[in-house]
């Protein structure tokens, strides 16, 4: 089987136009790839192509990267999931046993992803504010929110990834600025707050991406300092920050949109109350905050994601519990998610809203299994 699938692979390489080595990529579930130079996200030949297996199929898939044509021959489309799987498996053994359909390729381009850059400039001109700004899903806020033209102001705690991010934005003509911040020290905000002050730089949308949580499981093992952390983190912090700010967005009459990430965990359990509690009071706080604003036209709202990963690669990973599409979130999607919720144009109306992004992960209890006798 791994030979003809070997084969398969050279063969939708041909037809992607790839040449170079073909090697198996390091995705657990991807059986062989072809590609050339590094598989996935880094190759910079613009394609590869590569067959995956998990537990139930056998996938092949063929294609260059966002923005340019690819070639991908009829046999690949086998592989969508939309098609049903009669319709898939006909397709498939067809191909298998006459491989000369394999030598009438079709030109197929792939949906074109956003330009990166100024494709839409939503909130050009926005101050935005985001903590936690340094990896995953806060750096994919500020480079998407970047993308739309918002001058990027970002938080971490650690220098190494602030100083990450200012290299990468500055590639957005849009002005930006590090801070190294805790947030939970009311000192560090004030601080912060300060400086946006002295530079003239009012804030239209704040994130509050900052998640914290400990991995301490079960009553038995309670530590309140861990609960204090956490709290400190994810509530208490963010509060002192959002008074601070919304008192400014009120003085300016700025049509502001506060976003918090919470959790999908903010509804079900996560085996770590801490976390789960701290991310439930903020889907209170949200609604709280919501009404008190309204009447200044200051909106706030709330993110809930469901497991956001991406690999060294740039690919989500595969997750069986994700119902849709099993894999994980890229967190550039969290990042739009924002920028939905920053952007009057699409959410003038919409406050006291929690938006959940889980690939329909909490449909069913995740977690629920752990109970199991
Ligand atoms: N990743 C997920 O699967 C997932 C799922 C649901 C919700 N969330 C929520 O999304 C948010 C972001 O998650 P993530 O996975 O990107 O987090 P992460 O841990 O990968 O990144 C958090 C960033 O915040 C910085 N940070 C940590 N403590 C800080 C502090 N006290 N002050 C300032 N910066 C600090 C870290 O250095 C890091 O750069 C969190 O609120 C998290 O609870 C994440």
């Amino acid at each position: 089987m791994n030979r003809r699938v070997f084969q398969l692979a050279r063969i939708s390489a041909q037809r992607c136009r790839l040449s170079g080595p073909i090697h198996t990529c390091g995705v657990p579930h991807c059986v062989i790839s072809a590609s050339i130079g590094q598989c996935h996200g880094d190759c910079e030949g613009g394609a590869h192509a590569h067959i995956e297996r998990d537990h139930r199929r056998v996938r092949l898939t063929g294609y260059r990267r966002p923005g340019r044509a690819g070639t991908t021959h009829p046999f690949l489309l086998i592989a969508k999931r939309k098609l049903k799987l009669k319709t898939r498996l006909r397709a498939g053994l067809t191909a298998l046993v006459d491989p000369g359909i394999l030598k009438r390729p079709v030109i197929h381009i792939r949906e074109r992803e956003p330009s990166p850059a100024f494709d839409n400039l939503l909130l050009a001109g926005k101050n935005v504010l985001i903590t936690g700004a340094g990896r995953n899903i806060g750096r994919s806020i500020a480079t998407e929110m970047a993308s739309q033209g918002a001058n990027i102001f970002y938080t971490d705690i650690e220098r190494n990834s602030c100083e990450k991010l200012q290299q990468e934005l500055a590639s957005y003509p849009v002005h930006s600025k590090g801070f190294v911040s805790d947030i939970s020290k009311t000192q560090d905000i004030d601080s912060l707050y300060d400086t946006l002050s002295k530079d003239n730089v009012y804030i239209d949308t704040l994130i509050h991406n900052v998640g914290i949580h400990f991995t301490t499981i079960g009553i038995r093992n309670l530590d309140l300092n861990e609960w204090n952390k956490t709290f400190q983190g994810n509530v208490f912090g963010p509060l002192y920050l959002t008074k601070k700010i919304s008192e400014a967005m009120k003085v300016r009459q700025t049509d502001g949109s506060i976003i918090f990430l919470s959790s999908i965990h903010q509804w079900t359990i996560r085996s770590i109350p801490s976390y789960s509690a701290s991310k439930a009071a903020v889907g209170m706080i949200i609604k709280e905050l919501a009404a008190e604003l309204a009447p200044f036209g200051i909106r706030v709202n709330g993110i809930a994601p469901g497991f956001v990963l991406e690999q060294e690669t740039g690919d989500p990973k595969y997750y069986e519990r994700a119902l849709l599409h099993r894999s994980s979130i890229n967190p550039r999607y969290i990042g739009r998610a924002a920028v939905y919720l920053a952007s009057g144009y699409f959410s003038r109306f919409t406050t006291g809203t929690v938006l959940k992004i889980d690939g329909g992960l909490s449909l069913y209890s995740a977690h629920s299994d752990r109970y199991l006798p």
